[in-house]
């Protein structure tokens, strides 16, 4: 059964703040391709973590008076807890002043310095210390960091450079070869463009911070924090350390991150591994932004969204299907506390919750919470039975290439004609008048709930294990797989179906 290995990652966060949405949505994606790939029988390898050292980790450390690694223990708590409510089934996790860390950044960097690839020189520009980024005078917009807006300081230093330039049409040849590298598309030509322009060596030591792992053969300097960062991937399936494991999982099937570290994951990434003699990873998908009511969130306006909040208020399976449901994964989206009690209102309680609660009202009083095989089929019945199954294979063409929105899509065309299925099979009048069309209706709505129920997994765990009980089913969606799944059926140890509270209640609207 077992079809190999996947190995997904998710970006490690900085430390001197606390998570929240736009940290979720990462997480949350990664956690639902990690359940998908595991439904189909991959043995996945799950990995996030934290990223704790540089500047703004010193920086905020430093403003509570406290040691940037105390810091890092009380924060990382945070991101921990918040996996734990969240349901993100990661299987590994990495800090990265864990020593197997520092052991392996260290190999690595002695590593492309004896093979002539990072060089001693110097290096001045303005310097963003919250990007953590250098920037040429052409690069600032009006004097001030492109990317957050702030005023840059000029800095002057020793520093070790990373030969990048030596590799530009190297890592041309391998983005031709490709094309899918980037997800999505629009990425790809933004990185495709970058690289065209070719390539400046880069920075990859500072002198003037010493929060970080130092260079090994000349502890002035402490090693860059993305060279430090972009390694966690080694680090967390046990390079240097577990032999087997990481064989088995590297090179890496997929880095998801945000649109604004491409740069870091698409570029420097796959060089630093090509020169060091390891294979780039199989996929980048960079998703877009989220905003807040229509505005970008920053600490300064105070909208800040904590998913403990939306979650509390929404509850977790909801708040994991909006942000996949609202918004085509890799596009911009908004968060409004309409868009998501419209879409909890909607999608969950009137298309899906509605469609169980009638299904098994119907099981109970018409066939005594039992299913029956189909005793007589009409055009209607074998079309909605052809459109289910057809669903599976559209559903995993759109997910295994991140297009959470699409197969979402799908599955709620088929909640909707499922829906009139009902309303024009009319099983109240079947019930009295055709009996061996009523099994066969109830058969078909059953199994394209049990199918749709599937299907909706790696999006909303729970909700999903529920609906699988609500149809009398004893197992967990956990221990089954597409092949169990991919078919209809009739099952003869189900549990009574028996009528339910709304699996979705409705959300007053505001
Ligand atoms: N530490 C680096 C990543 C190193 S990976 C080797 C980092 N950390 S971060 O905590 O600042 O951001 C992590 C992720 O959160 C990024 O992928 C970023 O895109 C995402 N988001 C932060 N704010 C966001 C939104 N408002 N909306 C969506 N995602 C956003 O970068």
């Amino acid at each position: 059964m077992m079809k190999g290995h996947y190995y997904i990652t998710t970006p490690i966060y900085y430390i001197n703040d606390v998570p929240h949405i736009g940290h979720a949505y990462t997480t949350i994606a990664a956690d639902i391709m990690a359940r998908y790939k595991r439904l189909c029988g991959y043995e996945v390898f799950f990995l996030t973590g934290t990223d704790e050292h540089g500047q703004k980790a010193q920086k905020a450390a430093m403003e509570q008076n406290i040691s940037p690694k105390e810091l890092a223990d009380k924060m990382v708590t945070r991101f921990v807890e918040l996996w734990k409510v969240l349901n993100i089934s990661n299987t590994g996790f990495i800090r990265t002043t864990e020593e197997r860390h520092k052991k392996v950044v260290q190999h690595i960097f002695q590593k492309v310095y004896e093979k002539g690839d990072i060089y001693l020189g110097e290096y001045e520009d303005w310097y963003c210390i919250y990007c953590e980024s250098f920037y040429t005078e052409l690069q600032l917009l009006d004097g001030r960091c492109p990317d957050c807006h702030r005023a840059p300081q000029r800095l002057k230093e020793e520093s070790y450079f990373f030969r990048l330039s030596a590799y530009t049409d190297r890592l041309l040849q391998f983005l031709e070869e490709n094309k899918t590298f980037v997800l999505p598309e629009i990425r790809y030509n933004e990185v495709l463009s970058f690289v065209k322009g070719g390539l400046k060596d880069l920075s990859v030591s500072r002198t003037s911070l010493d929060w970080g792992i130092p260079v090994p053969f000349n502890e002035k300097h402490i090693i860059y924090v993305w060279f430090d960062a972009l390694t966690n991937y080694l680090t967390g399936i046990g390079f240097l350390e577990d032999e087997n494991t990481f064989n088995s999982f590297w090179p890496c099937d997929a880095h998801l991150i945000g649109k604004d570290i491409l740069r870091f994951h698409a570029v420097y990434w796959p060089i630093f591994l090509m020169s060091y003699g390891l294979q780039p990873p199989k996929q980048i998908f960079a998703h877009g932004w989220w905003t807040i009511e229509g505005q970008k969130m920053s600490k300064s306006l105070g909208n800040v969204v904590d998913p403990h909040d939306v979650v509390r208020e929404y509850g977790v399976d909801e708040f994991r299907f909006f942000l996949f449901r609202e918004v085509p994964f890799g596009l911009d989206g908004d968060f409004s506390k309409k868009a998501i009690t419209h879409r909890i209102n909607g999608d969950l309680a009137n298309d899906l919750g509605n469609l169980l609660s009638r299904t098994v009202t119907m099981i109970e009083r018409y066939t005594g919470g039992k299913i029956d095989y189909p005793q007589k089929k009409t055009g209607t019945d074998e079309l909605t039975e052809r459109l289910i199954l057809d669903l599976i294979e559209l559903y995993k063409k759109e997910m295994d290439v991140f297009a959470f929105y699409r197969a979402l899509q799908r599955v709620f065309e088929i909640t909707a004609h499922l829906n009139r299925y009902i309303d024009s099979e009319a099983p109240w009048k079947l019930a009295k008048e055709d009996t061996p069309r009523l099994k066969t209706v109830l058969f078909n709505l059953w199994n394209g709930l049990r199918i749709v129920g599937f299907l909706l997994y790696p999006f909303m765990p729970e909700k999903s294990n529920a609906l699988w009980r609500a149809l009398g089913i004893r197992k967990t969606i956990e221990e089954t797989n597409f092949s169990d799944n991919e078919r209809f059926y009739r099952m003869d140890d189900l549990a009574p179906i028996v009528r339910i509270q709304p699996l979705f209640p409705r959300i007053k609207e505001e």
